[in-house]
């Protein structure tokens, strides 16, 4: 049920974090692998691993999500190289800080193009194929932080909340128009894990860091990989009757 033999899978944000790790992840559950974000060396770095610790095929693709011809010219580029998507997880985002007060809306509108534009452009352009070939896995990464506030005062979020439950009305929406062509569209909510966008800033922050702790009931940030199991299990055919829903992946964090 678990078993990706014979799979594609893009990945967008591969370079890094969560992506990186779904990526092996997929790989060692026998997909063939299509790695996306905007920088090809780190992609590229991620690719030759997969390959020789799975023997399975891994590309990078350099893609700016929040770019419609960058999109388009990537999923055109994996579907050359693979001729088919089956599962496509969208991981790619970026945590911006800061309150309505003090956002510009230069940044505002950034992180809205990566965090959700994002999706929607990847979702464009994959969901034909998907549609063709009545298969399709779409799992998108969205945040604990869809469903709750940040209550640490010096570390608001405003956009990044706004962003992430936008994420779960597009994937609900998604997956209502698509059941009827077998493909599925659920959202992922982590809590915290470390990452590059995290190890510089909550990681440091050793208020942020006891109060997540305090408030966890696993009074801890979730370990490498630990997201890995989620991520394919909405990615397989275990998964085939789960439509349009939303797991957080946070040590019941959000339960207290
Ligand atoms: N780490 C956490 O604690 C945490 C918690 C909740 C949600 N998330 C979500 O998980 C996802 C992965 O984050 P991560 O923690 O692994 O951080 P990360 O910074 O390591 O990974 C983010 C990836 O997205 C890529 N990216 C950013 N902008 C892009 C763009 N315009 N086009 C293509 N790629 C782009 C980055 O290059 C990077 O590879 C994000 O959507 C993030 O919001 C992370």
């Amino acid at each position: 049920m678990f078993d990706l033999t014979g799979k594609v899978a893009v990945i967008t944000g591969a370079s890094s974090g969560l992506g990186a790790d779904a990526a092996r992840a997929y790989a060692e559950q026998g997909a063939d692998v299509a790695l996306l974000a905007r920088r090809k060396e780190k992609l590229e770095a991620v690719c030759n691993e997969i390959k020789e610790k799975t023997g399975r095929k891994a590309i990078a693709v350099q893609c700016d999500v929040s770019k419609e011809e960058s999109v388009k010219a990537a999923v055109e580029e994996v579907l050359k190289q693979y001729g088919k998507i089956d599962i496509l997880l969208n991981d790619a985002g970026v945590a911006q800080g800061g309150s309505v007060e003090n956002l510009t809306t230069e940044l505002w509108d950034r992180s809205m193009d990566i965090n959700v534009k994002g999706i929607f452009l990847m979702s464009k352009y994959v969901i034909p194929g998907m549609k063709e070939r009545k298969y399709g896995r779409i799992v998108n990464i969205a945040s604990v932080n869809a469903i709750i506030a940040d209550k640490e005062d010096t570390l608001v979020r405003h956009v990044y909340n706004t962003s992430k439950a936008a994420v779960l009305g597009l994937t609900k929406a998604m997956a209502a128009t698509y059941a009827r062509y077998n493909i599925t569209v659920n959202a992922l909510g982590p809590g915290l894990f470390e990452s590059e966008m995290t190890e510089g800033t909550l990681f440091k922050h050793e208020g942020f860091m006891k109060m997540y702790n305090a408030l966890c009931p696993a009074s801890r940030p979730g370990a490498r990989g630990e997201m890995n199991g989620p991520i394919l299990f909405l990615s397989s055919d275990a998964c085939s009757y789960v439509n349009g829903q939303f797991f957080v992946v946070d040590g019941g964090l959000s339960i207290t």
